[in-house]
């Protein structure tokens, strides 16, 4: 194998059946009538959001954010700043955040603290990978795609210093500076 090959931790095969089953699980949980708006975390979500979305059989919009947190660098400062916010109006109805991976949590539990400002009738997370023995805050993901260890993912929308974000499936590297 080509040494700059990230090496496969989750199949597409198995991203593509776990993003169906969370797809399935949203259309019947959001079925009250109130408009869902899917807000994707960029630049991260965005292959994982594009997936769930069509898997939906409810209707839906999304909306993107952008936040700023580690820079290029693997280390997170727990300082989140957000450097684009929904266009759309938000308010009155359900929000579903859709971020590619909770590491410490401190971005989630700052994206649900913004997103109450807009005053949606409910707020909700999904998250395609969490690495769970990393937590540093209690923050819930109520649509979670998979629960990795502690190492760097790259792929489906993940990247490494803006590397391999489309990759197909989700890999493992070790950075340079890990
Ligand atoms: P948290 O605030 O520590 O939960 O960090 C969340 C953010 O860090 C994610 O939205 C990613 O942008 C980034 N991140 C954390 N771990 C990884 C990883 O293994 N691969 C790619 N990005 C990561
Ligand atoms: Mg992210």
């Amino acid at each position: 194998m080509n040494e700059n090959t990230p090496e496969v931790l989750i199949s597409e095969e198995d991203i593509r059946s776990r993003v169906l089953q969370l797809a399935e699980q949203i259309s019947v949980d959001y079925a009250d009538g109130i408009d869902l708006v899917m807000v994707g975390v960029l630049k991260g979500s965005v292959i994982f959001l594009a997936d769930l979305a069509r898997g939906l059989s409810i209707p839906r919009t999304i909306e993107f954010i952008a936040v700023s947190s580690y820079g290029d660098s693997n280390v997170s400062s727990g300082a989140v700043r957000l450097v684009m916010d929904v266009r759309g109006n938000i308010e009155g109805k359900h929000v579903l955040i859709v971020e590619d991976i909770v590491d410490t949590g401190h971005t989630l539990k700052y994206l649900i603290g913004m997103m109450k400002s807009h005053r949606p009738a409910s707020i909700k997370t999904a998250a395609l990978v969490r690495k769970a023995d990393k937590a540093e805050v209690d923050v819930t993901v109520d649509y979670l795609g998979f629960d990795i260890g502690d190492e760097w993912v790259v792929g489906y929308g993940l990247d490494y210093a803006e590397q391999n974000r489309t990759l197909p499936y989700i890999g493992v590297i070790k950075p340079p500076d890990a």
